[in-house]
């Protein structure tokens, strides 16, 4: 008896559009409970970190899975002078784009002098050594690419001050009041990480190819310049310039909705709740008296009810972004550094997803439905 075997391509399964719902890894940083508006590092949740530890506390955290006590102390991150082949550069192309550009380019030019090597290649100390260092020139990069855009001089790290409190010395080059460093070292613990956003799915795709950590990064700060994902805060503000006054928000939330467009700073993939994200930066916005917070208040409140009345079920409320405006403003950080702020903390969460991957790896590489004519057809002659 003869037998032939045909090869059956197995029928591939779809996805929903934009993965919602689909579980892709498993992970031990973290956790987004949407429903709940509950979110955690580590099993601490977020927000209380934020309100009781420091930065670099909360990186150390993410980093080795340890909270610093008393007697581990755990390795404080403090921003760290640029290397001198990057400070060189800088000047040249700190108007090529945005501030969040410059830094996507600025992290591929980390790579390359401080010659970090593919994650294939290298121990699990040493992406942990390339991942603090990154995290640490972060500020650095930032603060003097939005100097040399206003035509000043970039300014060194100093050995005594924290980590929010350097950034704000290197933007503004005068030592922070320890309420605005504090506000911006608590927004900078709230935004390390929040679940597999697309900045984070990215730098783990990446990551899952065996490439430096610099390439990781790059892809996702690339990910998260995007207005669907980081780019809304300076545009919520934007918006609330363009409505100029409360009693036009619904007129302005009708048309906008109207035309297709979405408010800025409101809806959430996950959350379906308010975002404890918003209501701790909306507290920390009253604490610093936040000249923007009124207006905010009133606005959120009617875009909220005009948003139900439009979009009923869709469970729209404000997200981090339209109070991280708020704070950023009354903290002196000018509009175009607020993504790049959200970065700044943003980047451990996305190192910290690196190593992960790294640690018990495995090519991601998923597969797309082909709904193109019908093939193979005759290749036509020219
Ligand atoms: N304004 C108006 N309508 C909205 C908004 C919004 N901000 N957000 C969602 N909707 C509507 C959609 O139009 C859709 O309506 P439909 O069912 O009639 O088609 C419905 O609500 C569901 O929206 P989806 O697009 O399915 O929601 P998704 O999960 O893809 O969107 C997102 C999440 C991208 C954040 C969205 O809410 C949005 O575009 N918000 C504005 C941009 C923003 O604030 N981005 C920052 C996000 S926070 C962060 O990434 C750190």
């Amino acid at each position: 008896v003869t037998s032939t075997t045909t090869k059956v391509e197995s029928t591939p399964v779809l996805a929903p559009a934009g993965l919602e719902g689909v579980v892709v890894a498993d992970t031990s940083i973290g956790d987004v409970r949407g429903l709940e508006g509950f979110y955690h590092y580590r099993q601490y949740s977020a927000v209380e970190l934020a309100a009781e530890r420091s930065f670099a506390d909360v990186v150390d955290l993410l980093f080795t899975g340890q909270l610093p006590t008393k007697t581990n102390e755990g390795t404080e991150l403090i921003p760290r002078a640029l290397p001198t082949g990057l400070a060189a550069i800088l000047p040249q192309i700190a108007r090529t784009g945005t501030p969040l550009e410059v830094l996507r380019s600025a992290v591929s030019l980390l790579g390359g002098e401080l010659e970090w090597r593919p994650i294939l290649d290298i121990s699990a100390d040493e992406l942990l050594r390339e991942a603090r260092e990154l995290c640490s020139f972060v500020p650095t990069v930032l603060s003097a690419v939005d100097r040399l855009r206003r035509g000043l001089t970039p300014i060194e790290p100093r050995d005594d001050l924290g980590f929010a409190e350097n950034y704000l010395w290197m933007l503004h080059g005068k030592t922070p009041d320890a309420t605005i460093a504090r506000a911006v070292e608590q927004y900078l613990m709230l935004v390390i990480d929040h679940g597999f956003n697309a900045s984070t799915f990215t730098a783990r795709v990446i990551a899952s190819t065996g490439a430096d950590v610099a390439a990781c990064i790059c892809g996702a700060v690339g990910a998260m310049s995007g207005p669907l994902h980081g780019g809304a805060p300076s545009r919520a503000l934007d918006m609330l310039d363009e409505i100029g006054d409360p009693s036009r928000t619904a007129t302005f939330v009708r048309e906008l909705v109207g035309a297709g467009d979405r408010v800025m700073g409101f809806g959430h993939r996950v959350y379906k709740t308010d975002d404890p994200r918003s209501r701790f930066l909306r507290d920390l916005a009253a604490r610093l008296d936040a000249p923007l917070l009124g207006f905010a208040t009133d606005v959120e409140r009617t875009v909220e009810a005009t948003l139900a009345e439009l979009k009923p079920g869709r469970e729209l409320h404000a997200n981090v972004e339209f109070y991280a405006g708020v704070v950023m403003d009354a903290c002196g950080i000018s509009r175009d550094m607020f993504t790049p702020t959200f970065a700044t903390g943003r980047v451990v969460g996305w190192c910290a997803h690196v190593m992960e991957q790294a640690d018990h790896n495995r090519l991601i590489r998923p597969s797309a439905r082909y709904i193109g004519a019908t093939a193979p057809q005759p290749v036509p002659a020219r």
